[in-house]
């Protein structure tokens, strides 16, 4: 059976590149960056236009190797969205870090500037930022604020490869940007994750802190390669397997996004002008990426009398519409940002503050469906799905006022 996110001939590629790999003897650990793990950094500088990046075992690692390499004193704050994928802050409370929750934006779901900037306290030395489902964040109100009040920013580009905002790459707005290349996002290694760094001091404590020996034997500063035989004592490094599978995936990366990216354009064109429902916004100047996933809002208030958002999204489904409600990302809710963690080494750093009410969450969440669109859908399947819309507009919303 094909995979869900993978047509066949993905898999097919990716099966065929790991035979080669092992039966030309590939090495099944690599703790130099040498071979197919040097090799996938570089198509993560070549194809995302990151600087220097390294390769983690996963996005998760690679964040927890940014709040290292970063070196904040204990106690202080990351500000970030409260509604991400919980990893985007997680990690911090393994590095004596706390996170500070802070509202969305209703249209794009990404971290709130005004909000970010009423979170601001003496502690707070970090914001990170996820470009959520691929629209980039605010960045130029976001950058601002870092510089005026001397904050470190993280960019989370795990939703969002080759997304731009006015023509600038996401990931190359802050200090740190890091990725997950976990099996669902748009450059997959199975497991992975990346990291690029704006200065080369981040970049070598990142190696320390995940890539012992090998790579940490190496470094430049005499002060951090004197502990490289060790590093900080954790790895956090890819498996080489991974990364044939990530390079696999990289030769059409930027051919498959921009197909996708087309469809979701022809959805979002099929959907304009219809009562009862929005296409997901995109503002202008954003570029899409990868379009991690596609969100169309129903509008309740523009339904006949009796008809709820679960009748449009069930008229969706009748009609064959790979339509449900998404799961969603609220870090309000969940114990890890609410209750005392059972970790007595983080119980004097980590105090989650969460900054509400999240008006913007809700607002963005209202009504919120997600529609499968995979690499196997095609013009035509598309089609269907936007005059499934259309119908059920007609049917089940008020006509729109001329
Ligand atoms: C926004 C975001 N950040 C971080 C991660 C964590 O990445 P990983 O699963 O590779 O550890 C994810 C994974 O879903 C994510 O969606």
């Amino acid at each position: 059976m094909p995979h869900r996110f993978e047509p066949a001939p993905q898999r097919e590629r990716i099966a065929v590149a790991l035979a080669d790999y092992v039966r030309a003897g590939g090495a099944l650990s690599v703790a130099d960056g040498s071979g197919v793990i040097g090799e996938l950094e570089q198509q993560i500088e070549k194809v995302l236009g990151l600087p220097d990046p390294l390769s983690f075992s996963s996005g998760t690692a690679g964040l927890h190797a940014a709040y290292l390499a970063l070196d904040m004193p204990p106690g202080s704050e990351v500000i970030g969205p409260v509604t991400t994928f919980h990893a985007s802050l997680s990690p911090a409370l393994h590095a004596g870090l706390n996170a500070v929750l802070v509202d969305v934006e209703p249209d794009t779901g990404n971290l709130c500037p005004a909000a970010l900037e009423a979170a601001i306290t003496p502690l707070t030395r970090c914001v990170t930022v996820t470009h959520y489902l691929g629209h980039p964040a605010a960045m130029e109100e976001i950058t601002r604020i870092c510089r005026e009040r001397d904050l470190h920013l993280i960019e989370d580009i795990s939703h969002a490869y080759l997304s731009m905002l006015h023509g600038q790459r996401v990931g190359t707005f802050g200090d740190i940007c890091v990725g997950s290349m976990q099996d669902r996002k748009s450059w997959p290694a199975g497991e992975g994750g990346l990291f690029s760094a704006a200065r080369p001091q981040w970049r070598e404590r990142a190696l320390l802190a995940g890539h012992y020996r090998g790579r940490a034997l190496l470094l430049k500063d005499p002060e951090l390669a004197a502990f490289g035989e060790t590093g900080l004592g954790l790895k956090m490094r890819m498996h080489p397997l991974a990364a044939v599978v990530g390079l696999a995936n990289a030769e059409d990366l930027v051919e498959r996004l921009a197909a996708r990216r087309a469809l979701l354009e022809r959805l979002t064109r099929g959907l304009q002008g219809l009562s009862g429902v929005r296409p997901p916004v995109v503002r202008p100047g954003a570029g899409m990426g990868g379009w991690f996933s596609y969100r169309p809002q129903i509008q309740p208030g523009e339904l006949k009398p009796g008809v709820d958002v679960n009748a449009y999204l069930r008229r969706l489904q009748d009609a064959g519409v790979p339509a449900h409600y998404p799961s969603v990302g609220s870090l309000a809710g969940m114990p890890l940002f609410t209750h005392p963690v059972p970790l007595h080494a983080a119980s004097g750093t980590w105090r989650p503050r969460r900054c509400g009410p999240f008006h913007g969450e809700s607002a963005y969440n209202a009504g919120r469906i997600s529609v499968s669109v995979t690499d196997q859908d095609t013009e035509e399947t598309i089609g269907t799905y936007a005059a499934a819309f259309a119908e059920a507009s007609q049917a089940l919303a008020r006509p729109v006022a001329t």
